[in-house]
């Protein structure tokens, strides 16, 4: 990659207590753009995305965000640092409001700007922010995190499958607001859907058991003849 990395991962080794479930992970991130991260059910894309923000601890290797050494750090350091998380589960509060969901992202923020920003983004969730967020259909959920996490303004946004659950009617459209956040800030997208994620993103690693199995632009990776190998069940 021409551009210099915001984030750079070197030799992370990772897992749950004594299960190791990330070997080795060394990866970068320009300032811009997306970078996939593919591998099927069980690879460690989740793993890597929790080690990234810090809700794991990792047992080797460094995380550093421009140049600054983070992997020992709080996820709520990191957050400030500019690292924003749309985790594969939970990533909204069911119980409460659209609107609750979309100012719980911006509390950090002086200048609430950005509600409107988010809202005309997202129209559909402006259409819907007395609804509590649990009666949201799946395609809105993603919005809503989404949503909720470009509030806090990051320079870096790590998304654990932004299009799991949605209706093939909505993919686009969320695929269309990503390639637009692309354009401003970085993004690790962690993906199902290939077509898409290689689409999206300039550069793909491929995690096969934890370690990483395949890397390179998008449009290599996409035409490597091994690329199904590591991704069929
Ligand atoms: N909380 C946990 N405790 C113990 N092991 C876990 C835990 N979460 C995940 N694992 C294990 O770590 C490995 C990697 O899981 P991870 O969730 O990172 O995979 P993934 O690539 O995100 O899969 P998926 O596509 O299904 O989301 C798997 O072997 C999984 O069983
Ligand atoms: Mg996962």
């Amino acid at each position: 990659m021409s551009d210099a990395a915001l984030l750079q991962v070197d030799g992370l080794c990772a897992g749950y207590g004594r299960s190791q479930a990330l070997f080795d992970i060394s990866l970068k991130v320009p300032a811009r753009g997306a970078v996939a991260v593919l591998g099927r059910n069980g690879a460690g894309k989740s793993t890597l995305l929790k080690t990234l923000f810090g809700e794991l601890v990792p047992m080797a290797g460094t995380i550093r965000l421009d140049g600054a050494a983070i992997e020992h750090e709080a996820a709520e350091r990191r957050v400030r640092r500019g690292i924003g998380y749309v985790p594969q589960e939970h990533a909204i509060f069911a119980k409460l409001t659209v609107r609750e969901n979309l100012l719980l992202g911006c509390v950090r923020q002086p200048d609430k700007s950005g509600m409107d920003y988010v809202l005309d983004f997202f129209p559909k969730l402006a259409e819907r922010l007395a609804q509590t967020a649990g009666t949201l259909s799946g395609g809105e959920r993603k919005m809503l995190a989404i949503g909720r996490a470009v509030l806090g303004r990051p320079r870096l946004l790590m998304l654990d499958e932004p299009t799991e659950g949605v209706w093939i009617g909505v993919i686009e459209e969320i695929a269309e607001r990503l390639r637009q956040l692309a354009e401003e800030m970085a993004l690790i997208l962690v993906e199902q859907h290939i077509e898409l994620a290689l689409e999206v993103a300039r550069h793909a690693y491929v995690i096969d058991r934890g370690h990483i199995a395949l890397e390179g632009p998008a449009a290599s990776v996409k035409s490597d003849p091994e690329l199904m190998h590591y991704l069929a069940p």
